[in-house]
């Protein structure tokens, strides 16, 4: 016999992106944070903050309201954010852009913003459908001559008994569900399924203690004799987006108007077409047939937002159907974008009051140690205990940012001299080699006539 082995691809492009290492908020079970859990380190009044915000989300008691991350570079802002997603889990849409974004973007910045609103609002709808499912037990077709072609007989109807281990139930079929039932070769002891309003029959396997044969490749699914009444209500869940239901109405309506017209989908939505889908997905709700999700919307980097976007967020957080909107930022006082005026954060004062802020602080030497060991296991990069304590000290005089950025090209450094484990040396070239913020700054001051005005 041939042996086949599967060996697992292994993936050299991974992608490590610098907050990879984060798997949750690292709480207990009383929403305590634990001092190192879930890849997070410290910070633990910050973490413990946003365990209740994850609970307020969860229950649907953060409508109109925003949270606000404030503190010095490198504190864990984003790193904080970015756990909150991951402890509201994929049925949850958490949706993050930077502030700077709202100006790359090819559509208007409120068009922007909006369409970042609707893809953190999930709708959550439930369908129903009345099947009659089980092993087939007999089945027995009905021909007539085809009226064209004399020698050819045509199904015109089917009788089938459909069993289950506590029922039994005998159809009687026409001539769509028949033919259905005789091209996809329909035998006893297949399990099937008959949708009673569309008529549309599937195969979802064999029962096993009827069939002798086992298939390699291919065939039906060996399952067991199913259980209950043959005629059943079947729900299905699935979870979009406000956005996704938006584009789904463009295409519709494009596919009128004319061809090309999808292409435009993504960039531009009516208010009219918002409106209309609003109303739907109400009307859902209120039939029971839906449900709404509210995610998140995280702005990272707030400040850049101006005042033109921060007076569209605070009315459409106010909206009926809003998602809860997390911002950071490290600005103190400092001007509002677009406008003359400071403000705490850069951030006008009828938003500002809408927000819980949680502070993050600087790091202890002890913390900092930690997050660049967890950065180092996470990254692959062996270091020495002198270079833990190297990237420590950097981590604390510059910035924990540029501390876990200099591990990489430390490591290309290490290699060219055939060493797998980084060392001081490799760590202070890397830090000649590529300059910090404060080092660039400086640079640019001394050499401020040659550059580009
Ligand atoms: N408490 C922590 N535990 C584990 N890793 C952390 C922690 N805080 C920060 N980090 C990591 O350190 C790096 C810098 O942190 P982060 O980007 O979250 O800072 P920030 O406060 O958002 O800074 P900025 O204001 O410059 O955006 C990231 O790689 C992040 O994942
Ligand atoms: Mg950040």
């Amino acid at each position: 016999m041939v042996e086949i082995k599967i060996e697992k691809p292994v993936s050299r492009l991974q992608r490590i992106s610098i907050h990879s290492h984060i798997r949750g908020l690292g709480l207990d079970e009383n929403g305590r944070a634990i001092k190192v859990k879930d890849g997070l380190v410290g910070q633990l009044k910050a973490r413990e903050a946003a365990g209740i915000v994850v609970e307020m989300v969860k229950e649907g008691r953060m409508a109109g309201r925003g949270v606000l991350f404030v503190g010095p570079s490198g504190t864990g802002k984003t790193a904080i954010a970015i756990g909150i997603a991951r402890e509201l889990g994929e049925d949850t849409p958490f949706v993050a852009i930077s502030g700077s974004e709202i100006y790359s973007s090819e559509v208007k910045k409120t068009e922007f913003l909006m369409q970042a609103i609707r893809r953190a609002i999930g709708v959550r709808i439930r369908e129903t459908r009345k099947v009659y499912e089980g092993a087939v037990k007999e089945v027995s077709y009905q021909f007539e001559k085809n009226p064209f072609m004399p020698y050819a007989q045509i199904p015109v109807g089917a009788v089938i008994t459909l069993e289950t281990e506590d029922d039994e139930t005998r159809l009687r079929v026409p001539e769509e569900v028949a033919q259905q039932l005789l091209r996809i070769s329909v035998k006893e002891g297949d399990y099937i399924e008959i949708d009673e309003e569309t008529g549309h029959v599937r195969r979802l396997g064999r029962v096993q203690s009827k069939s002798k044969e086992e298939y390699d490749i291919g065939g039906p699914r060996a399952v067991e004799m199913p259980k209950g009444s043959v005629k059943k209500v079947k729900e299905t869940v699935h979870t979009v987006t406000l956005n996704d239901l938006d584009v789904i109405a463009v295409m519709q309506r494009a596919a009128y108007t004319s061809f090309f017209g999808f292409l435009e989908a993504e960039r531009e939505v009516s208010p009219e077409i918002r409106k209309n889908v609003d109303e739907q997905v109400k009307k859902m709700v209120e039939n029971g047939r839906a449900e709404i999700v509210p995610g998140v919307l995280f702005i990272d980097d707030a400040h850049m937002l101006d005042l033109e976007a921060f007076s569209f967020l605070t009315r459409a957080i106010e909206g009926e159907l809003a998602p809860i909107l997390i911002l950071a930022t490290n600005r103190g006082l400092t001007k509002i974008r677009g406008a003359d005026v400071e403000a705490p954060h850069g951030i006008p004062l009828d938003l500002l009051d809408r927000l819980l802020i949680i502070p993050t602080e600087p790091y202890s030497k002890e913390d900092v140690k930690e997050i660049i060991k967890i950065r180092s296991d996470e990254e692959g990069i062996p270091l020495t205990i002198e270079a833990l304590e190297m990237l420590t000290n950097i981590g604390l005089e510059k910035s924990l940012r540029y501390s876990v950025q200099l591990m990489e090209p430390a490591r290309i450094l290490a290699k060219r001299e055939d060493r797998v484990k980084v060392e001081p040396v490799d760590i202070e070239r890397a830090a000649k080699l590529f300059a910090d913020t404060s080092v660039s700054l400086e640079l640019t001051e001394k050499y401020s006539g040659k550059f580009l005005k």
